[in-house]
């Protein structure tokens, strides 16, 4: 386990932290504040300490590729696109910086770089608060070329002589603020929000209490296969549900219908199925679903008593049956690690699947089985249905989360001192 906050002395000392502030931001207003709430006991604990000073730092979108997705969408809908209205409102930290003095009731200054900034810092009050501009403002953050990473992460290096990572929701990703400026840093420590996720994340992929249940839905089989794979080591029974679930059906002779499919993971299922029938893992597939003859929220819900879908219809959400047969699992596991939605949960009609296995896993925590939500969709479902504080966990990454669950190390905690 790595180093946190607790184990090392701040008291005087410079410290940089990275957050992962990546909130949704709409005409720079903050959407929604978890993250930044998430990280607020890290903060409030190194501000007792009376360090010398605290400089945060964070990706916010990611500029380039924001402006690009936006810039094309206006194009095709014929509307008028401004760049530097767009980054305003969607990628300056700046807001950030005042929604969490606001928090904080206490001042948090904001320079608009993360490059020359050592003087800056030295002038801060004692126990002053300084917010970085988006790192992804500069290149150098994300860069494959690792030699323009530590530029920016030595520069990064000098605003602290302590280093403390509590953005789990960035710690897949190598880069500069990450990971690459622990290089240039000898105290590299954990804070409270990355020591919880992995305190709650770690038993589920290497030892869990059993039996486990994984919850596994989402679109994309081949987003979730790395996932999946890693989960036959532990799970008793794995649950597939959502948009993968039709392709797991048709490798195994059923008719989908229209139903979302990836045909080139057919053979890349059909190995799953046949592993977790050596390991003795049990797989649920749907046995009856919620139809319609068109993705849409308004289409006609129709019931398909039986695992084929007729030719003109699509699964939409699992059916009632199948969702007994959820209960039978849930209800009786000891862990259960939840990441994908089972059906469009997006559209009210079709909402049911995910939401009943919303309730269960909660009524399974009551009982006492350990909870694990990862995932962006699944957070955004146990959110929609107010069922966040009866789950044990609820991760606030998507990406890491999943690269966690694969079995793979982050960069963003492989970095800290052990
Ligand atoms: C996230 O929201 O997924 C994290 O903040 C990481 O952001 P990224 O996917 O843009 O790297
Ligand atoms: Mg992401």
């Amino acid at each position: 386990m790595a180093k946190t906050v607790k184990d090392v002395d701040l008291k005087g000392k410079k410290i940089i932290m990275r957050v992962d502030f990546n909130v949704p931001m709409k005409d720079g207003k903050v959407q929604d504040d978890t993250r930044i709430k998430a990280a607020l006991s890290t903060i409030d604990y190194i501000l007792q300490q009376e360090p010398r000073s605290l400089v945060l730092m964070s990706h916010l979108g990611d500029p380039k590729k924001d402006v690009k997705k936006a810039k094309e969408k206006a194009e095709k809908d014929g509307k008028p696109f401004n760049e530097e209205e767009f980054i305003n409102g969607k990628n300056r930290m700046k807001p950030v910086a005042e929604y969490l003095s606001s928090l904080l009731k206490k001042p948090v200054e904001f320079v608009p770089s993360c490059m020359g900034q050592s003087e800056k810092v030295a002038s801060l009050p004692s126990g002053g608060i300084l917010m970085l501009e988006n790192t992804r403002f500069h290149e150098e953050e994300t860069s494959k070329d690792k030699t323009k990473q530590k530029i920016l992460a030595e520069e990064l290096s000098k605003y602290g002589e302590v280093f403390v990572n509590d953005a789990f929701g960035t710690a897949h990703r190598s880069h500069a603020s990450t990971a690459e400026i622990a290089n240039f840093i000898p105290t590299s420590v954990a804070g409270f929000l990355m020591e919880k996720e992995i305190k709650y994340l770690q038993p589920v992929s290497t030892n869990p209490e059993k039996p486990m249940t994984a919850i596994i839905g989402g679109a994309k089989v081949s987003s979730k296969i790395g996932v999946l794979e890693n989960l036959l080591k532990n799970a008793s029974a794995i649950i597939i549900g959502g948009g993968m679930a039709y392709t797991f059906l048709k490798v195994q002779g059923f008719k989908i219908g229209k139903s979302l499919v990836e045909d080139d993971f057919l053979s890349v299922a059909e190995d799953l199925l046949e592993n977790a029938k050596k390991r003795g893992v049990e797989i649920i597939l749907p046995i009856d679903h919620i139809c319609a003859d068109n993705f849409s929220g308004d289409a006609k819900p129709v019931y398909i008593d039986e695992e084929n879908i007729p030719d003109n219809m699509m699964g939409m959400d699992v059916g009632k049956k199948t969702l007994s047969l959820y209960k039978e699992k849930i209800l009786n596991s000891k862990t259960i690690v939840w990441n994908g939605p089972m059906g469009v949960f997006e559209f009210e009609a079709f909402a049911k699947g995910t939401e009943e296995t919303a309730y269960l896993v909660a009524e399974a925590t009551a009982k006492g089985a350990l909870s694990v939500v990862g995932g962006g969709d699944s957070v955004a479902a146990v959110n929609k249905f107010n069922l966040s504080s009866k789950m044990s966990h609820v991760s606030t990454g998507g990406g890491a989360s999943l690269e966690f669950l694969e079995g793979k190390e982050l960069p963003g905690i492989a970095c800290l001192n052990k």
